[in-house]
């Protein structure tokens, strides 16, 4: 019960369908349930939300989902609402959400760019705007954006991913500045390679998986459970005097 009573919005959290591959959201949402938290689905995707959702309260947990589009101002004040209406509060915010787009920065369109830069840096901005009031409300809370080891280092393709990310990373540090007075914390964690339903299609192919463990010092991916513990940690009171960190979880990849 480490986040008892806490109340917890996830973006990109509707990948918690069990039997089916889960996603770091949906996996971070059955894990801060069972740790006490009620949580708010937030995603795009209603058909898997929904029943992520039912899921977590037919197992004794507290869930409701929300449709939000991450980069649409309205629905995170929509969201916001809704949480408040329902849970009476909020404490802490995840901003999951992601998609991805591998080519390098020629075979980049503007419109490429402009969905990564959408969906990375003004999803992650819009929360963070959008929940600070509630947080200050709460007398205080903790906001976790996920961003990636691509906003750290480079790579041969996903310039607009690495882009995104890297500003999730700066973003992170200037909001967490700006509000550790008043008891909001703010912090990223950086995965590594992890099979998901986002990176399903290239990490099951055997050549490709192959290529990617041999650059990771512990040799095989991560799971979206080791990168789910990572974002309770900075959620809890736990890390209480953490905040402007980068908390990477990637079998030491970026070590070397
Ligand atoms: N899997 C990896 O190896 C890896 C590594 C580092 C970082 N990440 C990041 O982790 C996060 C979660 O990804 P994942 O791998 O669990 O994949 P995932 O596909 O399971 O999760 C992404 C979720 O975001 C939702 N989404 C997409 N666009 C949205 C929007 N505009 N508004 C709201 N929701 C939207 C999708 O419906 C999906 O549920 C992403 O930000 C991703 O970039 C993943």
């Amino acid at each position: 019960m480490r986040i008892k009573d806490k109340v917890a919005l996830i973006t990109g959290s509707a990948s918690g369908v069990r039997p089916q591959l889960m996603g770091f959201g949906g996996v971070t949402a059955w894990l801060f349930s069972e740790e006490g938290a009620k949580v708010v689905i937030a995603d795009i995707n209603a058909k898997d939300g929904e029943t992520t959702a039912r899921q977590i309260r037919d197992s004794g947990g507290e869930a409701l989902f929300n449709k939000l589009d991450v980069t649409n101002e309205s629905d995170w004040i929509k969201s916001i609402k809704s949480t408040i209406t329902s849970f009476g509060k909020i404490d802490i915010l995840v901003n999951n959400a992601g998609t991805t787009a591998r080519e390098n920065v020629e075979n980049t369109t503007i419109e490429m760019w402009d969905s990564q830069m959408e969906i990375h840096a003004k999803g992650t901005f819009l929360g963070t705007k959008s929940v600070i009031p509630e947080l200050r409300r709460s007398g205080g809370g903790s906001i976790v954006n996920v961003s990636s080891i691509a906003g750290i280092i480079g790579s041969h393709s996903s310039t607009a991913y690495h882009a995104g990310k890297g500003a999730i990373r700066a973003f992170t540090k200037s909001a967490a500045v700006q509000y550790a007075s008043e008891g909001i914390r703010v912090n990223s964690v950086h995965p590594g390679y992890v099979d998901t339903p986002m990176t399903h299609n290239v990490f099951s192919d055997h050549n490709q998986a192959k290529q990617r463990t041999s650059t990771i010092p512990m040799g095989r991916f991560g799971t979206a459970k080791e990168i789910a513990y990572a974002i309770l940690y900075l959620a809890s009171d736990e890390s209480s005097y953490v905040t402007g960190t980068e908390l990477i979880v990637d079998g030491g990849t970026t070590a070397h």
